[in-house]
């Protein structure tokens, strides 16, 4: 399948998203109009490093443009201050000037690390996504969220700003060990469960060809994901409202990963699949939506493999009390009470702020209390 170009349209800030096969080795002719000099600064992880560095390199050298290769270690912990100041460091000793592009190569953690560095940079400079993971190309590289970690939760320090350019070279997902193309597929999912009911439904039957890439059906998933993120970043940029439907399974997903110490033990993917279940579960629960259509949840979720339960990631000592606490440092708590996305059905996802954490302690416990039911 060739290339498809998606636009996001933000007015002075709009941007083109390519997605498609061989994008890397066209790098040069896709940045080149966009460089005010023949040079850019690439920020990317050890181990894309290894599999797409000098294919980039090469191609941006192809085309006459210069590349300084700025390579941080891989794995969520690089999300912190530590690394940001690190990182800001190297790219001013580099030369770094504004009107230059920083080129984020890899997957949600250079992605948001890169983006925040260039946003704070001189005040702003420019960046381009080239994202790597199947998580990175349909959900995190575009829309312009940026930022780190603290010992808080996930995020918490960041802002917005919109990339130049996405290039979605779909033939890097194929160097992609199966457990982290799952947990690219759960925002994936995500997409069908917020508001594309015929999306999932086509899921359930051409997910695993997705997941395996199947021809066709993961540049069909890949850039229906892409066009529904730009509608909906399109109307609300800054998250003042239904932007915040995006984060749907993100809530329980983000305590799941604190407590779990951000790291391997759960992807942020898995984390956000468990998620979900448990927004249509506590939706379920509270009479909002059919229990048919949460069992459907479960159960394709579970059927590709993901994780699909609490009880199956759970420590000895985890309690409703402790997940809920995790939930106050989300951001999107207002007024000391948290906004959840909850759903009516599948595709019918809503904002609630009717729940409170003595609520959320008590569902998450029955939750957890089905590990030994
Ligand atoms: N990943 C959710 C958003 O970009 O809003």
């Amino acid at each position: 399948m060739s290339e498809q170009r998606l636009r996001v349209a933000l007015g002075e800030r709009s941007y083109d998203v390519i997605v498609g096969p061989g994008l890397l080795a066209q790098a040069g002719r896709h940045l080149g109009p966009l460089l005010a000099r023949p040079r850019t600064f690439v920020v990317t992880d050890a181990t894309v490093a290894t599999l797409h560095l000098a294919p980039l390199t090469a191609a941006l050298a192809a085309d006459g443009i210069a590349c300084r290769p700025i390579v941080v270690p891989a794995g969520e912990a690089t999300k912190d201050f530590a690394h940001l100041r690190r990182l800001i460091d190297d790219l001013l000793d580099a030369g770094v000037e504004r009107s230059d592009l920083i080129v984020a190569l890899g997957g949600g953690v250079v992605g948001d690390l890169a983006g925040f560095a260039a946003a704070i940079l001189r005040r702003g400079t420019g960046f381009v996504q080239i994202p790597t993971t199947l998580l990175a190309q349909v959900d995190s590289s575009v829309g312009g969220k940026t930022g780190i970690d603290t010992r808080q939760g996930k995020n918490l320090v960041g802002s917005f700003h919109q990339p130049r350019l996405v290039l979605a070279d779909t033939g890097t997902l194929d160097s992609l060990p199966r457990r982290q193309l799952l947990a690219g597929y759960a925002e994936v999912a995500k997409v069908g469960l917020l508001g594309d009911a015929p999306f999932f439904a086509w899921l359930e039957v051409h997910g695993e060809a997705v997941i395996q890439g199947g021809p066709g059906a993961r540049a069909h998933a890949i850039a229906t994901c892409i066009a529904a993120k730009a509608r909906i970043v399109e109307a609300d940029e800054h998250e003042h409202g239904d932007r915040a439907l995006l984060n749907l399974g993100h809530s329980f997903g983000h305590a799941l990963e604190a407590e779990t110490g951000f790291g391997d033990a759960l992807l942020h993917g898995e984390a956000v699949a468990i998620g979900m279940v448990l927004a249509f579960a506590l939706s379920s629960r509270l009479g909002l939506c059919p229990a048919a259509d949460t069992d459907r949840v479960r159960r394709h979720l579970a059927a590709v493999g993901l994780p699909a339960a609490i009880a199956g990631i759970a420590g000895p000592g985890w309690s409703g009390t402790i997940l809920a606490n995790r939930m106050t440092q989300d951001k999107k708590v207002r007024d000391g009470r948290p906004t959840l996305v909850l759903v009516r059905g599948i595709g019918q996802a809503f904002l609630s702020r009717d729940q409170s954490f003595a609520n959320l302690a008590r569902f998450l416990d029955d939750a957890l209390g089905e590990r030994t039911a």
